[in-house]
């Protein structure tokens, strides 16, 4: 159903209460996932994404500049940022991750980044200090107290924030898995709702879609079955068998590979920014 409401009560609008509920209609209110567990098989598939350097090359860094990076996980994007800026503070609530990236760290002699275990929702200006850069890379996607947090994050930054988020066809395979069995699909929720909830604490934010490449390649079915994205704990048998039907239908064979992709099965990652003087008074 569409709403209609007056044009004067659109400020009025609880944008951050949207985005709670979205959160939770989703399933993902309160919801921590396991990233120590994740920790492993998330570096493995980073590694075959060309999303790192889709961010990197629509940052706008400078060789002085401090940087911020919040869930930086295994140091993906940190590593290969740190040749680009002065000196990079990375935080991350999971032990392995944090693990992994020291590891990471020592491995290749980097001596400009600074690792440290905290949750997202201690990061503030009394916490961290100021910083240049500010960056979330895919990690506050289901992260509820936004408002406070994009405030926390603004004081932070000297010159830029960058941040991004799940873009809308992020999940087109699923849905289309979802709509072939007749089941209800419900999304995660929009960042379209931040850009306003953006706007309404005096921020106007730039958004770019990164057009990151399709990643997953298989040998099979059954390895599409278990190593795509689905949960398959998650499907009874029945569900599990019309999966199978639904690749068959859906995955193509590569001509130079042969291997099997599915064309729907494509991250879709959204950058958010703002330059620190672009704000209005409010
Ligand atoms: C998808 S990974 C992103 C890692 C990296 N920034 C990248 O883009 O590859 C999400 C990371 O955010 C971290 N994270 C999620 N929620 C967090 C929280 N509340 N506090 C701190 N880190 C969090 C996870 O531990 C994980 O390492």
């Amino acid at each position: 159903m569409l709403f209609k409401i007056k044009i004067e009560d659109i400020n009025d609008i609880d944008w951050n209460y949207f985005w709670k509920e979205g959160l939770k209609e989703k399933g993902n209110l309160g919801v921590n996932k396991n990233w120590d567990k994740a920790a492993e098989p998330y570096e493995k598939l980073n590694a075959k994404d060309d999303y790192t350097d889709k961010l990197i090359n629509n940052l706008i860094l400078d060789k002085s500049d401090s940087l911020l990076d919040i869930g930086a996980g295994e140091g993906s994007v940190s590593i290969p940022l740190s040749e680009k800026v002065k000196n990079i503070t990375a935080v991350d609530s999971s032990k392995k991750m944090i693990e992994l990236f020291d590891k990471r760290i020592r491995e290749k002699s980097i001596n400009n980044i600074e690792t440290i275990e905290m949750d997202i929702s201690d990061i503030n200006l009394d916490s961290i200090g100021h910083k240049d850069i500010v960056l979330a890379s895919r990690s506050i996607n289901s992260f509820p107290e936004m408002e406070d947090l994009l405030i926390n994050l603004n004081e932070i930054a000297n010159k830029y924030v960058f941040i991004t988020f799940f873009g809308p066809n992020n999940w087109r395979m699923e849905k289309e898995f979802y709509n072939f069995i007749d089941k209800n699909y419900t999304d995660h929720p929009s960042y379209v709702l931040l850009l306003n909830l953006l706007e309404q604490i005096g921020i106007y934010a730039n958004v770019i879609n990164l057009d990151v490449g399709p990643v997953r390649t298989y040998d099979d079915i059954d390895e599409a079955m278990v190593n795509g994205k689905w949960k398959l704990d998650n499907y009874s048998d029945k569900e599990k068998g019309q999966l199978h039907e639904f690749l068959s239908k859906t995955l193509q064979v590569d001509s130079k590979t042969k291997k099997l992709f599915n064309p729907l099965d494509k991250p879709d990652w959204v950058l958010i920014w703002w330059k620190k003087e672009d704000q209005m008074e409010i």
